[in-house]
């Protein structure tokens, strides 16, 4: 495989660019199974049009390696109309050059050991208010429950509040997510439209906690309390709106993806019983009592691999988006300024030349005398790469494991029968019907 910048007139990759104006983006959105049907049927490079662009959507780790090699030179961000315009331009996601590195920096600081073990005694009670609340429920549709403990567990890290009691705060991130990947109709009813409410009222929201911080005699060393100490070289702190806009880029961050992870891990525990024997086993032996620290989930080994199996069949971010700004040439093919190009996790992850059985729900493949992972360079992406690797996948690894370990010590959940498993991808995968489970404590 070539890798070069382009020389000459090479042809387009293979594909085709679907209907007039909206391209393939219906089947993009709608259809899981659409990037596997267009390699299948063209390679695994291949053009298309998605969201009003001509797009590439190149798939496995060659791909990956070029494009986050690249990110500078001739790539830049790509992200759909929508979730620019619902992130908002003072989001770490929409900026770009000297300003995205200062900021990564310094978000940096907010995810170090020290800052996230200091918040683990408060994301265990957070915790237990929801496997109290799911026993009692007795049967429950777990998808949505997930998505507001994650949410819970994001705002207490991030901004230090509790959200436990806040439906409707859940209520107004659940519309605007659904508007993230839709079509930019702004109107009243459409998804995009409501999403665009639905971010003004969560912005007014973030407004009074921020409002509340600054009134706060004491600094904490936390993320909102390291956003508004920040200062650029002329001594000025971020604007009001950044400031927002950075907080909700990092709630969305921190929240869905982390709840379609811990939604596939408890669906593929729920479906095989030896690796959740085995992770049950490893939990009775380390006898850890809580508060549990660090260096506990560190020497979670076994659940480690469980992890790193579910979001290689399973990554919560699907696909990355990025805007060519200089043509380059990939793999014999021409791709032009102004395309998008789309790296693709879940195919990347589906590869049989890295992965035995792609298929298979199988975590030992990640033990060190296996290391499938480690075959090719970029061929375990789940939380991204190069310059835009994922800023929170220390914190999302922990909260991952600790809510799977106090899960392991103490309930057990089946799944119930005649639901659909078949999973919706955006904006962050989980189940048709959510994931509906019996629970309830383990017989001592
Ligand atoms: C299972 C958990 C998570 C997964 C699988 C995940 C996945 C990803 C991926 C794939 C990207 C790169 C997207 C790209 O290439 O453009 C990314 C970026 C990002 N993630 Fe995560 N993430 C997770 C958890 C978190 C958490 C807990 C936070 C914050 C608390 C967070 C905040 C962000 C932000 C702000 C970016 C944008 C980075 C940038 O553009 O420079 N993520 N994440």
């Amino acid at each position: 495989m070539t890798i070069t910048i382009s020389q000459g007139a090479l042809p387009l990759p293979p594909g085709h660019f679907g209907l007039p104006v909206i391209g393939e983006t219906l089947n993009f959105l709608y259809d899981p199974r659409y990037v596997e049907k267009r390699q299948k049927q063209y390679g695994s490079i291949f053009k298309t049009s998605l969201f009003g662009c001509s797009t590439v959507i190149a798939i496995g780790a060659e791909a990956n390696r070029y494009l986050f090699a690249n990110e500078k030179s001739h790539l830049s961000v790509g992200w759909p109309e929508t979730i620019k315009v619902l992130l908002g331009i003072g989001s770490l996601v929409i900026q770009t050059g000297n300003e995205h590195q200062q900021r990564r920096k310094m978000f940096h600081k907010a995810f170090q050991p020290k800052i996230m073990e200091q918040s683990i005694s408060g994301i265990e009670s957070i915790t237990h208010n929801y496997l109290d609340k799911w026993e009692r429920m007795g049967t429950l549709n777990w998808f949505p429950e997930l998505s507001k403990y994650s949410l819970d567990v994001a705002c207490k890290f991030l901004l230090g509040v509790e959200t436990s009691n806040d439906c409707h705060f859940s209520k107004l991130f659940e519309e605007w997510g659904d508007g993230l990947f839709s079509i930019p109709i702004r109107l009243p009813w459409t998804k995009f439209g409501r999403a665009l409410h639905s971010r003004e009222q969560l912005l007014i929201r973030i407004e009074e906690i921020v409002r509340k911080r600054q009134q706060q005699s004491h600094t904490s060393q936390d993320f909102l309390g390291l956003l508004l100490q920040i200062q650029d070289e002329d001594g000025n702190k971020l604007s009001l709106q950044e400031v927002k806009d950075q907080i909700l880029t990092f709630l969305f961050g921190g929240h869905d993806t982390v709840a379609s992870a811990l939604t596939s891990m408890f669906m593929f525990l729920a479906q095989s019983p030896e690796v959740l024997a085995t992770a049950r086993a490893e939990q009775r032996q380390l006898e850890f009592k809580e508060p549990l620290t660090l260096e506990h989930l560190k020497q979670m080994t076994y659940l480690d691999l469980v992890v790193k199996e579910v979001l290689r069949v399973t990554p919560s971010a699907s696909f990355g988006f990025r805007k060519v700004i200089k043509e380059f040439e990939f793999n014999g093919y021409r791709i032009p300024q102004d395309w998008i190009a789309v790296y693709v996790m879940r195919r990347t992850h589906q590869d049989s030349s890295i992965y035995t059985q792609p298929e298979r729900f199988d975590p030992q493949r990640f033990a060190p005398e296996r290391a499938e992972d480690k075959a090719k360079p970029f061929g375990y992406v789940p939380f991204g790469g190069g310059m835009r690797e994922c800023p929170g996948k220390e914190f999302g690894k922990l909260v991952l494991k600790l809510l799977t370990a106090m899960l392991l010590r103490e309930y057990e959940w089946e799944l119930e029968p005649g639901q659909n498993l078949n999973l919706v991808l955006f904006p962050t995968p989980y189940p048709y019907d959510g994931l509906r489970v019996k629970f309830r404590r383990l017989a001592s």
